[in-house]
């Protein structure tokens, strides 16, 4: 017969103790402010409650994360209780549950960032600052988090500081990346706004406008690999092929964090040649005599000369 650990043992990590005292109030300054962006916030929605998503980045905007302060305001004003305002925040990612620094750094280590650097890169930087995952400089400046994927595959692999992209990067230049932002040294995110501190980013998420000159204008679209990607979905020829910016770079060179890229011209091996498992002749249902699986074989191969190749 096994013998379960009674609940609450300390094998479990759940301590038994008094029930937690309700959460202090902001100042009443504080709350006043927070209570005027509240009214313009919960105006946009029909029902108070649907204005809880913007106002947890509100009060994430005043304190840097979401505090058991923060959680009472939301359930205050928006007549709901703390317990389901809890269950919301600690739902979503973009909530900090304490205190972290002014620029979140994430490394996305989703499949196609992982095989791509993303791994390396955060593993060198968990080095690099002497941080863990979820860990904080301490300076306060720079909290580094791995992070699942943000749909920009084609720019991998990506590291985001408080939402903003850092595309194709490599160890180096996130190393660089994250020194210039402890040093207070400018640093531009490779498309969109630019970028601002976490509480500002927060702001913003909430709903109110981003002032900076320029910021609203400043824009991404998809990458070059999305575009052929759509391009060979809509039958269009495809161009040239598409470059990773490390092989467009000259071979091994390193990007810096500010670079952006388009098509370039067709370098590096060609596939034929290539060591990679990616393009090497593989044996799938297509090429299974017995089993044809239609023509995606013939498709690819039509890909291939449509490019010249
Ligand atoms: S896997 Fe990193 S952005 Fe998609």
């Amino acid at each position: 017969m096994t013998s379960t650990p009674a609940q609450g043992t300390p094998s479990q990590g759940v301590g038994l103790g008094m029930p937690e005292l309700p959460a202090p109030d902001y100042p009443q300054d504080v709350r006043a402010r927070l209570e005027t962006d509240a009214r313009e916030i919960i105006a946009r929605y029909p029902d108070s409650r649907s204005a809880l998503l913007p106002m947890l980045h509100l009060v994430q905007s005043e304190e840097g994360h979401v505090t058991r302060t923060g959680m009472r305001f939301c359930a205050e004003t928006l007549d709901l209780t703390t317990a389901e305002v809890t269950a919301v925040a600690t739902f979503y990612t973009m909530y900090r549950r304490r205190p972290s620094g002014d620029y979140q750094v994430g490394v996305c280590t989703n499949t196609l960032c992982a095989v791509m650097g993303g791994d390396a890169i955060f593993e060198d930087l968990q080095q690099h600052l002497g941080v863990g995952n979820n860990g904080t400089t301490p300076d306060g400046k720079v909290t580094l988090e791995h992070i699942e994927c943000n749909a920009a595959c084609d720019f991998a692999p990506v590291v985001m500081v408080n939402w903003e992209f850092f595309d194709n990067m490599t160890p180096a230049a996130a190393r660089q990346l994250v020194d210039d932002l402890i040093e207070g040294r400018p640093v531009t995110p490779t498309r969109g706004a630019p970028l601002c501190t976490f509480k500002e980013t927060a702001r913003i998420l909430a709903g109110f406008p981003d002032e900076r000159p320029g910021a609203v204008e400043a824009g991404g679209s998809a990458g070059p690999a999305s575009l052929l990607g759509l391009r060979l979905a809509k039958g269009q020829p495809l161009g040239a092929r598409v470059v990773h910016p490390r092989d467009a770079a000259g071979q091994g060179g390193e990007p810096s964090h500010g670079a952006s890229w388009g098509d370039g011209p067709r370098t590096g091996p060609s596939p034929a040649s290539h060591p990679s498992s990616h393009d090497a002749p593989s044996t799938t249902s297509a090429s299974d005599p017995a089993h044809p699986a239609g023509p995606v074989a013939g498709s690819a191969g039509s890909a291939e000369e449509e490019e010249g190749e």
